[in-house]
């Protein structure tokens, strides 16, 4: 699924890529897909509750209805059916264990499976590993930063088109527009806004493939962190 090229992309002959996301009516899903939208991009995902729905729709936002923690691979192939990337963004935020394994781990797997021969990307919204290790974590932290480490293990043993993602903490604050991104970084604060720019660029950079991107605040352009990754995998 492809929309026509836009002028942001004037220079491209590529057609924009069409999207899925997973996690679409979260704080950094509804930034991504706005940004998505803005581009003209064909963009949808997964909702459960009417209300999110409409007012993603509002957006220009395709909508499917349904329980993440309950679909079957089966269900999420036909929800993903001719999208070019999905972006999971979906997770327990060091929430409850019982989400943390229904979620950022189990459907993780089903949505990695039912990509499975295709030609779909994947990208995956993670976390640091070594986040807040300054701290003294409670038990359901403790827990969602053992989840995440394996489910990204996981993933990157399918044999699929993956790009994970690793943000320092979140932030509402208003974006920069420069980040710190590569192989690793140090751990302190990104925005929300930030981490959804990020996004928005490697959806339009699929030469990144099977790669882990660690992200931080710091001074470099997204385009350019984007640009200066996909280049590196090119020497
Ligand atoms: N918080 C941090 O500092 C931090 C740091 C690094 C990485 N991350 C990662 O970034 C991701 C996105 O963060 P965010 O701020 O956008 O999170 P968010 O606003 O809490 O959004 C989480 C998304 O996951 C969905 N979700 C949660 N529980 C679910 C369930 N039981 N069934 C179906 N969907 C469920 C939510 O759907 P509903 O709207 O229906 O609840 C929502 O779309 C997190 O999942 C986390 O893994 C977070």
């Amino acid at each position: 699924m492809t929309s026509p090229t836009t002028s942001a992309t004037a220079a491209s002959e590529e057609p924009l890529p069409g999207v899925f996301i997973f996690g679409i009516s979260g704080r950094v899903g509804r930034l991504l897909a706005s940004r998505l939208r803005t581009r003209g991009m064909t963009v949808s995902g997964l909702t459960r509750s009417s209300q999110q729905a409409a007012a993603l729709q509002a957006d220009g936002v395709t909508t499917v209805s349904g329980e993440l923690a309950l679909a079957t691979t089966q269900e999420i192939a036909s929800m993903v059916s001719g999208f070019d990337v999905v972006v999971f963004t979906a997770g327990s935020n060091a929430g409850h264990p019982d989400v943390t394994d229904a979620i950022d781990d189990a459907a993780l797997a089903r949505v990695s499976e039912a990509l499975s021969g295709t030609q779909t990307r994947l990208i995956l919204l993670s976390v640091l590993p070594e986040a807040w290790r300054e701290r003294s974590l409670s038990d359901e932290e403790e827990h969602y930063f053992a989840v995440k480490k394996r489910a990204e293990v996981a993933l990157t043993r399918e044999p699929i088109d993956w790009v994970i993602l690793r943000p320092s903490l979140l932030t509402d604050d208003p974006g920069r527009g420069t980040v710190a991104l590569g192989p690793a970084e140090l751990h302190d604060e990104i925005t929300r806004d930030d981490v959804a720019a990020v996004l928005e660029a490697l959806v339009l950079e699929p030469t990144i493939s099977r790669r882990i991107l660690e992200l931080n605040e710091g001074p470099t352009a997204v385009t350019e962190a984007v640009g200066r990754v996909a280049r590196s995998y090119q020497a």
